[in-house]
């Protein structure tokens, strides 16, 4: 398997998957847990550089209240329970969105986890939280502007590499792939500036029946495609003359 180095995903299904089951939306989420930690898993194993997961989007917050504190809950618990496999599997957590709205134990809780993993070196997982990929654009528009206005930047200097300089992790690989959970034809926000090349794969499955089988049929699919970043690619021995 040629695996990509930056994987992303949005991890959609979760409310769908539990109404099928006659249970509560959080039973979905719960559930979405376990395929959380299997791919993350498969993922280390692999040698996959960067996997981001979208967890929680800006938009998100306009669910009921309720929902918003389970899901919160859940992510606390997450981190703490998953912190000792993380280190094992020599995982690094970084978190990226707009953190600030999320309640304080939360947030401290993730700087803590962004701490304690922040020298491993193996797969780097990002939770997209409290992320929108339009606020992600706009964030780094006001950071260039700012320091426009400061005499830090020439206004006329500014490309798509200063763009791409103030993004929030602007360390991190475009993604090969994404996912998308739940058979929706859409990227909802997520990382709108980086999925630009990005080859899309689309599963009806829900994500709490994700595994990392469905992850590596996903990855079989489109390794099979060719990537032309907008370039004339022609096939091999056609002849063609440039
Ligand atoms: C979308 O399903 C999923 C979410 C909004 C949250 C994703 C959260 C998890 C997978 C669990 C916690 C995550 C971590 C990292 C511990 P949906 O509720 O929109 O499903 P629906 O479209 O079927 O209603």
């Amino acid at each position: 398997m040629n695996v990509p180095g930056s994987i992303a995903i949005i991890m959609d299904g979760n409310g769908r998957w539990a109404r099928r089951q006659g249970l509560m939306r959080i039973r979905g989420h719960e559930a979405g847990v376990e395929a959380v930690r299997d791919v993350t898993e498969a993922c280390a194993e692999w040698g996959v550089g960067d996997l981001t997961l979208y967890a929680f989007s800006w938009e998100n917050w306009q669910r009921p209240q309720r929902e918003i504190k389970a899901l919160m809950h859940l992510l606390r618990r997450f981190l703490e329970d998953e912190r000792p496999t993380l280190m094992d599997n020599n995982v690094r957590l970084s978190a990226v969105g707009r953190l600030e709205r999320l309640p304080d134990k939360v947030l401290a809780v993730l700087r803590e986890t962004e701490e304690l993993t922040a020298d491993l070196d193996g797969l780097h997982l990002h939770l997209a939280l409290s992320y929108g990929g339009r606020a992600e654009i706009a964030d780094a528009a006001r950071a260039i502007a700012v320091k426009a206005a400061a005499g830090e930047i020439d206004p006329d200097e500014v490309d798509e590499d200063t763009v791409a300089a103030h993004l929030y992790q602007p360390s991190v690989p475009d993604p090969e792939l994404l996912v998308r959970t739940a058979g929706e034809m859409r990227v909802s926000n997520f990382l709108l500036w980086q999925l630009s090349y990005t080859e899309l794969f689309v599963t009806d499955l829900c994500w709490p029946e994700f595994r990392r089988e469905h992850l590596a049929e996903a990855i079989e699919a489109v390794g099979t495609r060719t990537r032309k970043f907008g370039r004339v690619v022609e096939p091999q021995g056609s002849g063609e003359t440039p």
